[in-house]
């Protein structure tokens, strides 16, 4: 059975289907929430399940406190969901190749510093994008460059805003993320 982190630092619509996939696996369990915001909605949905969360700030996060937990929890699998603030070296290093990123876009298309959330999709916008999607990847030392092992599109069209392309890259990153990450373990 491996045992799984996922991080998150806001609503954690994707953790909850992460979840939900796990609740019953013989694979896998989600062991662990934590999110580096003590109010980020991902942490009542873990109470749903029965997973317990771990909360911390950056500054805990940079002096190792995360990875301390993570060995403590024998976690096998690192899953980010929405986590945003960038993963200390040291972190990357403990897991490597079993740690995983959802990206809200197309990469290596608007990847990189600033390109999170809404800030993805406005840019999609602005650009007049006829596509977008999102991409699952491995996490290395440059956070958006690790393997990408997984990519899905969904059509755009001149009628889309920044909210409706973001409900369509929700819903590809629910249908899919649950089952890469099966996938890959
Ligand atoms: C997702 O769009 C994910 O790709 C991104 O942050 C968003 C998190 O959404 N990096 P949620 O918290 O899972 O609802």
């Amino acid at each position: 059975m491996k045992r799984l982190a996922i991080l998150a630092s806001g609503s954690g619509s994707n953790a909850e289907k992460i979840m939900e996939h796990f609740q019953n696996s013989e694979i896998a369990e989600i062991a662990l929430v934590a999110s580096n915001k003590a109010d980020a909605f991902v942490l009542e949905r873990a109470k749903k399940f029965d997973v317990p969360t771990f909360t911390f700030s950056r500054k805990e996060m940079d002096a190792g406190l995360l990875l301390e937990k993570l060995k403590e929890e024998n976690i096998d699998w690192v899953i980010l969901a929405g986590f945003l603030l960038k993963i200390p070296i040291e972190l990357t290093k403990a897991f490597p190749d079993r740690m995983v990123n959802i990206h809200p876009a197309l990469l290596p298309k608007y990847g990189g510093k600033g390109m999170y959330g809404s800030f993805v999709h406005e840019a999609v916008k602005a650009a007049g994008e006829t596509e977008t999607g999102i991409t699952i990847h491995l996490v290395n030392e440059n956070y958006d460059e690790g393997r990408i092992v997984f990519q899905a599109s969904t059509p755009l069209t001149s009628e889309d805003t920044p909210d409706s392309i973001a409900e369509k890259v929700h819903a590809l990153e629910h249908k899919h993320f649950p089952e890469v990450i099966e996938g890959l373990l």
